[in-house]
Formats: structure tokens, C-alpha cells, sequence
């Protein structure tokens, strides 16, 4: 239905109550037998986990570790040129471990002083009422796994990169961590699937992929670029177009790609005012309302 359940490997749970993550043939852990037990063990966590119960600790190898560090230094060298002020700031308040992947329960820590955010564990594709649902009342779905140690740079799913350098140093901002809290608000406003599909790629083109002016130039501030490191050199070369709500909410994206259309705030106040004013008091008629403005 929606596209963004194309790019989470499937969970299935067998008879006997083993759990598998079905990679496809070309995904670089395929054919890696020792990086797929533990992404079926890395998942079980997950689908075992009982809400309110800390985040099960997951295990990770010394290779995956050094991972996180290169990606994390290599990231962080390009936030301080593509990245908003707000985000470094933020990054700044959160003070990630560089040499190691964090814990999903220390990262949710280390968020909930701050914002008041914490962090849930998901196994792989979380249903998009629950995932934004959540987020009103300050939770954040995120995966546990890593990327495959062959292509430190790149990964064809979210992981914990993603979920944990992208989104929680964002969450960790009180106005970035507002805006997300204002989306979950929206999805459980919503009642059509339509709407909340709307709703759900407002976000997309926002709090994943979203640019605005900053300090003088084109600036990254969504999650999905922040965290890619190939992405991260191309956004100021992508077709970006003015903040414009009937716009994201109706633009088809392909996540297999590059994202070539992005939408850009004037500024962190245009946001909050455009997308933030539009979270806080959207509803099926007036989605319907911006769905036939946009044909
Ligand atoms: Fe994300």
C-alpha cells in the first residue's frame, strides 16, 4: 500500500516461534549466514518486547562498532557544513557515543531529560498509525539493527544510523522534537487513510527530508539526509522547491533513490508556522481541501 513498506525486510515469525528477517538477494548481508542470526535475533527483541520494560540489549560485533565510528566521524564532519544550527545545537545537547553503537535504551536516556522523548524498539516496518500515532505521546520507533560491515555507507533499510544520528539528535532539539510530536498528534486526528497518508508524506518531505535556509544558505535539517552520507553531499543539487503543504502532501517519492525533490522552510519560524500550524489542527476535510488544490 504505502511505499515506504517496500524498504523494511519483512519479519516473519515461523511455527516453532523462531523469528527470520527475509533480506532480499541484494542486500549486502544476504549471504553473510553470522550477520543474519543475529538480525533474526536482533528482531525478536523486538517483537518480545513488552511496552514499558526496558530496550532488550542488543549484541553487536567489534566490526559493527567500528561502523558506527566511521560513519559517525564522517557524518559529523558534514553536519557541521549541510547541517541547521538547530541540529548541531541539538547534536551538541545529545552527545551521542562516537566509538560505538549505543544502546536503543541509552539513547532513550539520554532524550527523555531533554525533550522528554524515549525510544521503542521495532523489529522492522511499524504500521503508520502507530509509528506517527506514538510520536504525540513522545515515543519513536526505531530499528536496533546495523547496516552490513561491507558497505559501512551505505544501507538499503533504515537502521539504527539512521533512526539514532538522523532522528534522535533531531528529537533531542525542544522545537524539532515539538514538530514530531505534533505529526503523531495529526495521525491519530486523521481518520482516512488518505489523510493520514498526507499527513505521513508532510513528514516525509519535512522531518526526513527536509531543507530550509540557514545561516545564508540551503541547509539540511530532516533525518533521511543527515544520516546518509551519500545524500548528504547532493541535497544542494536536488530539484528544491518552496514549502508548500498541498505539494508534499501529494508528491510521489521513490526511497529505492536518491530524493531529487525536496521542499525548502525560509526558516526553522516558517516551518513551525506552515507544517507545524498544519499538524496542530489538520483534519479530513481540510486535507480533501488541499488533496483538490493540488490537482
Ligand atoms: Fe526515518
Amino acid at each position: 500500500m504505502f511505499e515506504e513498506a517496500q524498504y523494511f525486510a519483512p519479519v516473519a515469525t515461523r511455527d516453532d516461534g523462531t523469528v527470520e528477517v527475509e533480506l532480499a538477494k541484494s542486500h549486502p548481508g544476504f549471504s553473510d549466514p553470522v550477520y543474519r542470526a543475529r538480525r533474526n535475533a536482533i528482531a525478536a527483541l523486538a517483537l518480545n518486547h513488552v511496552p514499558g520494560a526496558p530496550i532488550p540489549t542488543a549484541g553487536y560485533t567489534e566490526q559493527e562498532h567500528e561502523v558506527w565510528a566511521l560513519v559517525s566521524r564522517e557524518l559529523a564532519v558534514k553536519h557541521r557544513k549541510y547541517a541547521t544550527a538547530e541540529y548541531l545545537d541539538a547534536v551538541e545537547r545529545l552527545r551521542l557515543p562516537a566509538d560505538r553503537i549505543p544502546q536503543l535504551q541509552e539513547v532513550s536516556e539520554l532524550l527523555e531529560p531533554l525533550t522528554g522523548f524515549r525510544y521503542l524498539p521495532a523489529a522492522g516496518l511499524v504500521p503508520l498509525r502507530d509509528f506517527y500515532g506514538v510520536l504525540a505521546d513522545g515515543f519513536f520507533h526505531s530499528t536496533q539493527y546495523i547496516r552490513h560491515h561491507s558497505t559501512p555507507l551505505y544501507t538499503p533499510e533504515p537502521d539504527v544510523i539512521h533512526e539514532v544520528i538522523g532522528h534522535a539528535n533531531a528529537l533531542a532539539s525542544d522545537r524539532y522534537a515539538r514538530l514530531y510530536r505534533l505529526a503523531g498528534g495529526a495521525a491519530r486526528r486523521v481518520e482516512s487513510e488518505e489523510a493520514l497518508e498526507f499527513v505521513s508524506k508532510v513528514f516525509w518531505f519535512t522531518l526526513e527530508f527536509g531543507v530550509m535556509t540557514d545561516q545564508g544558505e540551503l541547509r539540511a535539517y530532516g533525518a533521511g539526509i543527515l544520516s546518509s552520507y551519500g545524500e548528504i553531499e547532493e541535497f544542494r543539487g536536488m530539484d528544491v522547491r518552496p514549502l508548500d503543504l498541498a505539494a508534499m502532501g501529494t508528491t510521489k517519492y521513490d526511497i529505492t533513490k536518491y530524493q531529487d525533490v525536496l521542499f525548502r522552510a525560509d526558516s526553522l519560524e516558517h516551518l513551525e508556522d506552515v507544517v507545524g500550524g498544519f499538524w496542530a489542527d489538520c483534519d479530513d476535510d481540510s486535507i480533501a481541501k488541499l488533496i483538490a488544490d493540488a490537482r
